[in-house]
């Protein structure tokens, strides 16, 4: 059996992956992928490569006795790793088909390991449901996993036909489709600027909004196509990308509220954990490392200042110690072996 796009186009909305592969006698999309790539080597991925992991194992110290959130759990590769150095983890994933690879790939780790399914945005919540109130540290490595941008029924991907969906929570939440279709073209054009830093926003906003009222948009391919042909590549190192990408990413961010999510999540993260407890997040573009960097630099000041103010004032949000001045990013093998390493940034703070 071919493991084909077709197969994947075929997801319905909340289905679970079992369901959503009828024809597949593996019972996980690993071993799917591993019995179909037996006839298709275009399918030669793993799940997901997990990114700057000696980095992320060197800051968070994982050990026996200690309790660990991971709180975008994956395929479970940075989670698998801390179960081996002796931790008890806690994986957390909002993505359904996620949750159910990680839980049965990491069933050799039962006894230390519980994977939840919900938001990072919700987590005190998510660890009260277990009885859990504080934790010795806690892993963001936020985005999108290379699993769910090779599926083409996930809607994420420009380059595979799919339905515009691109909900990593699908049992919740508005569809790329829908705000593409029914948004109004100023709230477009913001996303377009905001999120995607698309200069050519105001352009594509408004094309868009006139295609729609002939045909709305429902797949991706559909979607990219008429953005490139607004805005073919361009000549030089710029035309590398395609010209749907920023767009795509624009979208993305709106349809998960990633950036509220972060936002929640970081307001929240310090009362979870216990004194000397390590806050560790991997981001993989600008609007979130910015929102990491600036809230770390605050948190982690005893005092502010400001220029009315005849001298620095306690900071009441100083709750930690930063632990990395700059940004960890993938040294040269890593780079080398995983693309996707090239943009992730880590930046780590200590609960005092
Ligand atoms: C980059 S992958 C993580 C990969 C993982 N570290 C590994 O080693 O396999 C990001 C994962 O986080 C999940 N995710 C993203 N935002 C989330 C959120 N706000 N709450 C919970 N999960 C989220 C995605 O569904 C995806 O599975």
């Amino acid at each position: 059996m071919l493991f084909t796009e077709a197969k994947f186009v075929a997801v319905g909305v909340g289905m679970t992956w079992r369901e959503s592969h009828p024809d597949c006698s593996a019972s996980f999309p690993q071993e799917c992928r591993e019995q179909c790539m037996e006839s298709d080597n275009s399918m030669n991925t793993p799940y997901h490569k997990p990114v700057l992991l000696d980095e992320v194992m060197d800051f968070m110290l994982p050990a026996e006795g200690k309790l660990i959130v991971d709180a975008t759990l994956g395929g479970g590769g940075h989670t698998e790793a801390m179960l081996e150095a002796g931790a008890k983890v806690i994986g957390v994933d909002q993505d359904e088909q996620a949750h159910e690879f990680a839980a049965e790939r990491l069933k050799p780790h039962a006894s230390s390991f519980t994977p939840l399914r919900g938001n990072f945005s919700d987590l005190p919540d998510i660890l009260q449901g277990v009885g859990v109130n504080k934790v010795d540290g806690i892993l963001i490595d936020i985005g999108v996993s290379s699993w769910q941008l090779d599926e083409a029924s996930r809607g994420f991907s420009f380059g595979k036909e799919g339905p515009l969906d691109m909900r990593m929570d699908r049992s919740r939440g508005e569809t790329a489709a829908d705000l593409v279709n029914h948004l109004p073209e100023q709230e477009l054009r913001t996303i377009f600027y905001e999120y995607g830093e698309e200069r050519a926003g105001s352009k594509l906003a408004r094309r868009i909004v006139e295609r729609r009222q002939d045909k709305p948009f429902t797949t991706t391919t559909d979607l990219a196509d008429f953005i490139a042909s607004i805005q073919p590549r361009s000549k030089g190192p710029a035309g590398k990308i395609h010209p749907a990408t920023r767009v795509f990413q624009a979208l993305r961010i709106a349809v998960n509220d990633e950036l509220g999510a972060l936002r929640t999540f970081l307001n929240n993260a310090s009362k979870l954990l216990n004194p000397g407890g390590r806050l560790l997040v991997i981001t993989f573009h600008s609007l979130e490392d910015r929102m990491v960097k600036q809230f770390f630099r605050h948190a982690s000041q005893s005092h502010v200042d400001r220029k009315e103010w005849p001298e620095p004032r306690p900071n009441p949000d100083y709750q930690y110690q930063m632990m990395t001045r700059r940004p960890v990013t993938a040294g040269e093998d890593e780079l080398r072996d995983n693309k996707r390493s090239r943009s992730a940034k880590l930046r780590v703070v200590e609960k005092r």
